[in-house]
């Protein structure tokens, strides 16, 4: 069998890192290239009311972050003993596109990791190496990471890449405190309020509801009375009279709480948090506005948004588009007060 060409499709993962380390050996052997093939999924991934997008400035960062980790794919295949290494960045449905890549390249072989799925995870996603092994025009190889590796990145079970991607509302989000006008439509509310109810929940009480309020005088006239209910040490960032404690966001979620158990503020605040990141992931700005809540328990206020006696504001989160990009506020590092590991057991 001539093999002149090969093709190593790469997702970053510990299974990568084996096939291209079998891949190189096979190039040294047969004197052939090697190309690192990193599929990226479509760009768009489904809500209930429809595709979202990706914004440019997410995609800028996963093609930076993507073409940089191709690059240190190279460096270990060179590392490796491969003459000869490319790299090549291309978007699609995964296991098609490495066939078409394999097609059209006129490539000998694929090597590729097995993720070595099983069970239900198997069931549902499939292999990728399979797919390719059943599509590919040329030969396949197949390659299992060792046992220790495939443990390991079988408990985390995510490309670098995908990590990247879904820790991403996370790192974005920040308190935002100037809006765009626009209106956020019913259909994204109701978006963010069906993540909200994905939070966890003790002994799945779910004990949230939610009153939005999108009229900007009911909102400027319950800034002005939050205002006026401000502990003293506070009034003075307050003076001026246009001062908005919404900062003229046009939509104003409050989640609040059915009773008085001992988890229900918990529950309502990680309803705020899946709230945030869902919002976040959109687009959209949030912050959380502790001071409106003295005139939210107020009995009028209470009444004019419909929430009930024995119901309770507990977090209020405007939202809206930002106007311009919002200052990171920085973390200090985690404080680790004790780490208790397992005593090592003596051989
Ligand atoms: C319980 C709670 C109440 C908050 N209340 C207000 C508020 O009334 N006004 C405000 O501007 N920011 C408020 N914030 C936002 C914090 O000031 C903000 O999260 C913090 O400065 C860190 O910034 P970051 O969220 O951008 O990382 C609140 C945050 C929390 C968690």
């Amino acid at each position: 069998m001539r093999i002149e060409k090969i093709l190593v499709p790469v997702d970053f993962s510990a299974h990568t890192s084996a096939a291209i380390r079998a891949a190189c050996e096979l190039a040294q052997r047969h004197h052939a290239s090697l190309t690192l093939l990193h599929v990226w999924g479509p760009v768009a991934y489904a809500l209930p009311e429809g595709f979202l997008f990706y914004t440019p400035e997410q995609l800028s960062r996963m093609y930076s972050e993507c073409q940089a980790l191709l690059a240190a794919g190279k460096a270990e295949a060179e590392k490796a003993g491969a003459a000869q290494v490319q790299v090549l960045l291309r978007e699609g449905v995964v296991a098609s596109e490495i066939s078409a890549v394999a097609r059209s390249g006129r490539y000998d072989l694929i090597v590729i990791g097995s993720h070595g799925r099983t069970g239900i995870r198997h069931a549902l996603v499939g292999s990728i190496a399979e797919k390719v092994a059943r599509e590919a025009p040329c030969a396949v190889m197949i390659v299992k990471a060792p046992p220790a590796m495939g443990a390991s990145a079988s408990s985390t079970d995510l490309s670098a890449i995908e990590q990247g991607m879904r820790l991403d509302a996370i790192y974005q989000r920040r308190a935002t405190r100037s809006y765009l006008p626009e209106r956020v439509s019913d259909a994204a509310i109701r978006a963010l309020l069906d993540a909200a109810v994905r939070a966890p929940t003790a002994m799945h009480l779910e004990p949230w509801a939610f009153a939005i309020v999108q009229d900007r005088e009911r909102l400027k006239k319950l800034s002005d009375r939050a205002k006026e209910l401000a502990p003293p040490e506070h009034r003075a960032a307050f003076d001026s009279p246009d001062f908005n404690i919404f900062y003229d966001a046009g939509t104003l979620i409050v989640i609040c709480g059915h009773g008085a158990g001992p988890f229900v503020e918990a529950d309502c605040w990680l309803a705020a948090e899946n709230l945030m990141l869902a919002a976040c992931a959109r687009g959209l700005g949030t912050c959380p506005i502790g001071f409106a809540l003295p005139a939210l328990h107020l009995p009028e206020v209470k009444d004019a948004l419909g929430i009930p006696a024995g119901v309770t504001a507990i977090a209020p989160i405007i939202v809206g588009f930002p106007r311009g990009a919002v200052v990171d506020s920085g973390r200090k590092p985690p404080e680790i007060l004790r780490w208790i590991k397992p005593v090592a057991v003596e051989q």
